[in-house]
């Protein structure tokens, strides 16, 4: 089923910016170009996820992330998605869906999980299984690089933060994946078997706390939370709660980066052989590939509160959703912000993380990740091609794939 509405030549009110087919079908860009232009605090009416406003500039969704007091990403008011958490029989209560105090406290306590020297600490692993995989890789071979390449790295990555079972990290890949369905999370005939897949996720981490509560402390982030003061107040739904924020948040963000790296590649040939040739441009190419994909479309706030937004009133308990994939294409920030430039000047002010004080905390890791990622495929001149269109992930919140087949060109 295609869209039901040409964004460019319908009625504005006609607008569902959450329809998923806008992100299927990569319509996405004019909607929102024309939602900035000519409705950039906009009111949907219609949908599956209606009624909700959509902010669309950059500027107004920094405004709104500045006023966490007005603009709530409590769970309780309805959470951090289109889609209402007050609908879903499941809660697991967790940092990102919480306000300030008690956000702010439990924030603490992970953070010190992603300092400079914890990078530095978790960068010899990561590499030498970034390492490892990149030479398994087979050449000249067809294969899909979401599953050999941007899953694996990514739950190795987490599986090293945690200390998770090495054998089961794969069920990382499958909880992250329905956790952040917002689509089968809304239709009925999916509820259910989400439902289950997610309880089967609280039983397994309930296991996992148990066998760490009495063990001796160690530097992985599971001991950091069991033996910290804050979080072992904690009742073990919200322990759970954030344990899935950590596994879901860093999961499918970073993997849809990877193949992110994959599509520009192909689309920008030039951009890649720039870093070819100067190195020391990574980390910016590492900020403009996270602008460019924007993992994450949206997040959502609501309205605690009457107040005004870009000249709209918007009145307590409305839905507000901050679609930061159009932020990160808004011609007042980013000059040509279609184009991949991995030296573009301002790639870092990319909202891909959020901004204020919910802005990702794992930033820094899924940073490393990726640089590390382009240093090895980089040191052993990698080439990767697709050879088919990805197939995309059908949702307004995940903007990521589900497969990208691909050949790494002999050399
Ligand atoms: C928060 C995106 C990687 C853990 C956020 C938010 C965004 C985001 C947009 C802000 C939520 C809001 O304002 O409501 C991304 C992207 C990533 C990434 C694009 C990769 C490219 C990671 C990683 C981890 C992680 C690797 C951890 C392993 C979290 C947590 C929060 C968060 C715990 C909640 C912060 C808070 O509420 O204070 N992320 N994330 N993320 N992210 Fe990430």
């Amino acid at each position: 089923m295609a869209t039901k509405v040409a964004a460019d030549t319908c009625d504005l009110a006609a607008i569902d910016p959450a329809d998923y087919h806008y992100f299927t079908e990569q319509t996405w860009p004019a909607m929102f170009a024309r939602l900035r232009a000519e409705d950039p605090v906009h009111y949907c009416t219609e949908g599956l996820f209606a009624p909700y406003w959509s902010v669309t500039r950059y500027k107004d969704i920094v405004h709104v992330e500045a006023l966490p007091d007005i603009y709530s990403s409590s769970w309780e008011y309805g959470g951090i998605t289109v889609l209402d958490a007050l609908d879903q029989e499941l809660k697991f209560p967790m940092f990102i869906a919480m306000d300030r105090p008690q956000h702010s406290a439990e924030r603490r306590v992970v953070a010190p999980a992603f300092t400079p020297s914890e990078m530095q600490r978790l960068a010899g692993p990561i590499r030498a299984r970034t390492a490892a995989l990149l030479e398994g890789l087979p050449v000249g071979e067809t294969f899909d690089w979401v599953d050999r390449v941007s899953i694996e790295l990514t739950t190795q990555m987490l599986a090293i933060l945690f200390d998770f079972p090495w054998e089961d990290r794969r069920l990382l890949t499958k909880w992250s994946d329905w956790a952040g369905d917002v689509q089968a999370a809304a239709d009925p005939a999916m509820r259910e078997e989400r439902t289950r897949i997610l309880y089967e996720m609280g039983a397994y981490f309930h296991g996992l706390w148990q066998a760490r509560l009495n063990a001796p402390p160690a530097p992985d982030l599971l001991s950091m939370m069991i033996h910290s003061e804050a979080l072992s107040k904690m009742d073990e739904q919200e322990f759970i709660g954030n344990l899935v924020l950590l596994i879901v948040g860093g999961n499918d963000t970073t993997r849809n980066s990877m193949t992110g790296l994959v599509r520009v590649m192909n689309e920008f040939p030039a951009e890649w052989e720039k870093l070819k040739a100067d190195r020391s441009l990574i980390p910016n190419a590492v900020s403009e590939l996270i602008r460019w994909q924007t993992p994450l479309a949206h997040m959502r706030r609501t309205a605690k509160e009457d107040t005004e937004l870009g000249g709209k009133t918007i009145h307590k308990g409305d839905k507000v959703v901050m679609w930061y994939i159009s932020a990160n294409r808004d011609t007042e920030v980013f000059e040509n912000p279609n184009r991949v430039d991995f030296s573009r000047e301002n790639a870092r002010r990319h909202l891909s993380f959020g901004y204020g004080i919910h802005r990702c905390v794992g930033a820094r890791l899924a940073e490393l990740q990726l640089a590390i990622l382009l240093e090895e495929m980089l040191a052993r001149g990698m080439d990767v091609e697709a050879v088919a269109q990805p197939q995309r992930v059908p949702s307004p919140f995940i903007h990521g794939y589900k497969e990208q087949m691909v050949q790494i060109a002999k050399s």
